[in-house]
């Protein structure tokens, strides 16, 4: 008999691009993933249950053992730290972090404010380049905060670039490139490994093509 999986999925932007990969790998998964507000969506013909959760928490769901697998981007791996694997680099939603500001400015030379969703990458990116910051964590918006004299810089991500553009901000410094990962909880990889396996080799397969 098939194992049960269940899937943390990260609702958002990543979300239409990860399904599309699981479609690509041959996963029949029905109509309602891409018109519906439920949290849960289970897809007995294939043994797989999906749980829809802010991209943020998707570790968190896989650590406590409630997903076994989940899909999360490189930035959130970072934030969280969580007890986790990874287990492909699904090469998705490709972005990156950077330090940005208003065009022209230094920062306060003491204790200068970064505005951040990523406290924990921040403080470390500072802490390596021996500054002393104040973090000031935000939920979004975060390109608001040296506008309005809120912060000196902002550590946030950058896709297209347009969000800075369009505020008038310029990027100072590369941080880390970012893609979204598959994760696994431990135990469940150990449990349930044949299953586990056998899904990442077909996602593997599918980047492997797409990345070619
Ligand atoms: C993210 C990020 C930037 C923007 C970058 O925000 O925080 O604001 O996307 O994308 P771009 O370079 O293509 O403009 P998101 O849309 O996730 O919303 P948020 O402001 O609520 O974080």
């Amino acid at each position: 008999m098939m194992t049960e999986l269940t899937i943390a999925m990260p609702k958002g932007r990543i979300f239409d691009e990860a399904l599309e990969l699981l479609k690509q790998a041959g996963y029949n998964l029905p109509p309602e993933f891409d018109d519906s507000r439920r949290l849960i969506i289970e897809v007995p013909e294939e043994k797989l249950t999906f749980i829809l959760a802010k991209p943020m928490d998707v570790p968190t769901y896989v650590e406590h053992g409630v997903a076994d697998l989940g899909i999360a981007g490189k930035d959130v791996m970072l934030e969280e730290e969580r007890d986790v694997y990874e287990l492909l680099d699904l090469k998705i939603s490709p972005c990156y972090l950077a330090v940005a500001g208003l065009p022209g400015t230094t920062m306060s030379e003491v204790a200068p404010k970064i505005a951040t969703k990523y406290p924990t990458i921040a403080s470390g990116y500072f802490r390596e380049q021996g500054e002393q910051v104040e973090i000031i964590k935000l939920n979004g918006s975060i390109e608001l905060a040296p506008m309005i004299g809120l912060a000196d810089r902002i550590v946030d991500i950058v896709s297209t670039g347009r969000t800075l553009k369009e505020n008038g901000l310029v990027e100072y410094e590369k941080i880390v490139g970012i893609t979204s990962r598959l994760i696994v909880n431990p135990v469940s990889y150990r449990m349930k490994d044949e299953r586990i396996d056998e899904l990442a080799e077909r996602l593997r397969d599918v980047v492997s093509r797409i990345t070619v």
